[in-house]
């Protein structure tokens, strides 16, 4: 595991972007695995503006979410807000789990087909819960795990209150499993804050443990990792 280490949210929000960037310039077709969340969003940022600035096609980019809350359609719309409305991304290669759908685990099955037809995802980028989780998979979920429903913890629920002042908070989510992600050929990991700590450090430091999710990643062969001061700050 690689740890590219930044001073602060700025700093890893460029670095992303720029690593991002640099796997979609130079390829023919590319598969993006991608995060919502606090953590992404300068990523985001960063990549609409040099998408504009250099004139970068998105044609050639397909995109898969992690996850998305149960009844709900809010990371749609964090996407297409934050990210698809500025790159001009053919909409039929953006893919979310339907958290709207009526049968949750047929949505699950069909979610791991649009994976498999489009040949696994390239690069995916995750955040890290502060109790360790990666995509919505909470501690205790099985290594192997493919896209389930999952009941949110009350860890996840409180960090992500603040999202939820126009509807009521889902309680359960649709997320990509852990197996799931494992299948991916690369993985960018973003942190970022004193939150983030003690997570970051049982990623570098602890053993493999089913209840931090995110130790998994040990057992990736091509995991980057940009952590800012805050989320080293149990490391150094
Ligand atoms: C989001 C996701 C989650 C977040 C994590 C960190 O799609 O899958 O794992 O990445 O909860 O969230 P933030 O960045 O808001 O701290």
């Amino acid at each position: 595991m690689r740890l590219i280490k930044v001073s602060d949210e700025e700093e890893l929000s460029r670095m992303a972007a720029e690593y991002v960037f640099s796997e979609i310039k130079n390829a023919d077709r590319v598969v993006l695995g991608l995060a919502t969340g606090r953590t992404p969003l300068g990523m985001y940022r960063y990549l609409s503006k040099y998408s504009k600035e250099y004139k970068l096609l998105f044609s050639h980019v397909h995109t898969v979410n992690l996850d998305e809350y149960v009844g709900s359609r809010a990371y749609h719309a964090y996407m297409q807000e934050n990210f698809f409305d500025h790159i001009g991304i053919p909409i039929n290669q953006t893919h979310l789990p339907d958290g709207e759908a009526l049968d949750l685990e047929r949505e699950c099955k069909r979610y791991e087909e649009v994976i498999q037809q489009l040949s696994g995802i390239d690069l995916q980028v995750l955040g890290i819960g502060e109790n360790g989780h990666i995509g919505f998979n909470e501690p205790g979920t099985d290594f192997s795990s493919r896209t389930h429903v999952v009941e949110l913890t009350e860890s996840t629920l409180s960090a992500n209150a603040k999202y939820f002042t126009h509807e009521k908070q889902p309680q359960k989510a649709i997320t990509m499993g852990i197996g799931t992600i494992l299948e991916s050929k690369e993985i960018l990991l973003l942190a970022a804050g004193v939150k983030k700590a003690n997570a970051v450090k049982e990623l570098f430091k602890g053993s493999l443990n089913e209840n931090i999710p995110a130790t998994v990643l040990n057992h990736h062969p091509s995991v980057t990792v940009i952590a800012d001061r805050g989320a080293r700050s149990l490391l150094e």
